[in-house]
């Protein structure tokens, strides 16, 4: 009887806990952080390439609002952020970032700057 009752309990805490996960995918909220504390510095708090540490830089960071980087499919940036930009000072997050933390990362960029082909 006691086991049964644990049982069922111990369902709806899964099944719960199951549903949750499923309505607060949470990967959005991570993006932000991680882009906050890694990215923002060049590529500003909002997306637009204006971050505090851009004056030592060579080449300015992306604005991921301009269209230029707009029309860039996921994939593109996904690897952009993987491997790096080459002769650039965006460098490969590859051993920092998991492939999971790097798809949360894009998926807050592309909530600042949604995908848009036409430009
Ligand atoms: C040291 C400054 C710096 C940091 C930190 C930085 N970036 Fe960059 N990023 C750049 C620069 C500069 C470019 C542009 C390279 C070019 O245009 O050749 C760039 C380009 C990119 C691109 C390619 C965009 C496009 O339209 O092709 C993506 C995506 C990107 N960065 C994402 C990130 C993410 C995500 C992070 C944090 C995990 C990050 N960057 C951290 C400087 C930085």
């Amino acid at each position: 009887m006691y086991v049964r009752i644990l049982m069922s309990i111990l369902a709806v805490v899964v099944t719960a806990s199951w549903a949750l996960a499923q309505n607060h995918p949470g990967t959005l909220k991570n993006g932000e952080r991680i882009f906050q504390q890694h990215c923002a510095g060049c590529h500003g708090t909002s997306g637009d390439g204006l971050g505090p540490d851009i004056k030592e830089l060579i080449v300015p960071p992306v604005n991921f609002r301009a269209p230029k980087s707009r029309t860039k499919t996921d994939m593109e940036l996904y690897l952009s952020i993987k491997r790096g930009v080459l002769f650039s000072p965006m460098h490969g997050w590859a051993d920092r970032l998991s492939d999971q933390e790097i798809r949360d990362v894009l998926r807050y960029i592309r909530s600042l700057a949604p995908f848009n082909p036409i430009g």
